[in-house]
């Protein structure tokens, strides 16, 4: 399948892109049997035994083509929702002969509710995820208890949920949730020991430049425009 975006070009997924075949569709029964879509994504990449990150919404793919070179030995899945980004990132990645690299053309909290098995994933990364501003759509931000509960189960014990946002009141939202997981109050459909989380503060990976948090495409833009940023890390506890 081509896609556009690609001014003038076709952009081509190639096998950077996870295909039916790797992810069949969802079963019919799947909530009479909701562990029957479960599959193991780590056997996408031709050495499953690496470490596994994740990044929610890659956009145009910039920080898993940085962080794929600079980080040889570990995996990586991007999950992009929107069709036209999916497939400019996957055919970058795909131009630049990545080999630990691909892309998922989904809707990620899905793919981590009804696909990922238990405690596979090293890192899930979520940069400037959209806002979703008014409050009709607070239920499309990724950040959601249930989500919490997903991230926590797919994560490896220490493995990190890290966050980066420009946006002062999805911050709110998010502290607001953050707060229930990284304390002793409940946490709705968590299953383990309270905490879950542990708050760290943010640590920029090497590849982002000098004054960079993490170097993606909507940070580089936003830093032009003089946005200021909030970044956390939650480690799992384990
Ligand atoms: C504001 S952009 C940020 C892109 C990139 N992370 C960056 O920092 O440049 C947010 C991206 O997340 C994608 N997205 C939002 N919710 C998603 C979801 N639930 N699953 C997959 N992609 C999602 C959007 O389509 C969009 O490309």
């Amino acid at each position: 399948m081509s896609f556009g975006l690609g001014r003038g070009r076709a952009l081509e997924p190639g096998a950077i892109g996870v295909g039916p075949e790797e992810m069949p569709p969802l079963p019919d029964d799947l909530l009479a049997n909701p562990l029957g879509a479960r599959l193991n994504p780590r056997a996408w990449f031709p050495d499953p035994s690496r470490p596994f990150e994740i990044e929610i919404g890659s956009g145009k793919g910039t920080l898993l083509l940085a962080q794929s070179a600079a980080q040889p030995a570990t995996n990586f899945l991007g999950i992009e929702w929107a069709g036209e980004f999916y497939a400019y990132a996957a055919d970058r990645l795909r131009r630049a002969g990545v080999a630990n690299a691909r892309m998922l053309h989904a809707d990620a909290t899905e793919f981590l509710r009804w696909r990922c098995p238990d405690a596979i994933v090293r890192v899930i990364h979520l940069y400037f995820s959209d806002p979703w501003p008014k409050s009709r759509h607070h239920k499309k931000r990724v950040v959601q208890d249930s989500f919490l509960c997903d991230a926590w189960r797919v994560l490896e014990a220490g493995g990190e949920l890290r966050v980066v946002t420009d946006h002062d009141e999805l911050w709110a939202w998010d502290m607001e949730h953050f707060a229930r997981w990284c304390g002793t109050g409940p946490t709705p459909g968590h299953a383990g020991a309270t905490p879950a989380f542990d708050l760290l503060a943010f640590e920029a990976p090497a590849t982002a430049g000098a004054d960079e948090l993490v170097g993606t495409n909507f940070e580089r833009k936003f830093r032009a425009e003089g946005r200021g940023f909030h970044a956390c890390v939650l480690r799992k506890r384990g």
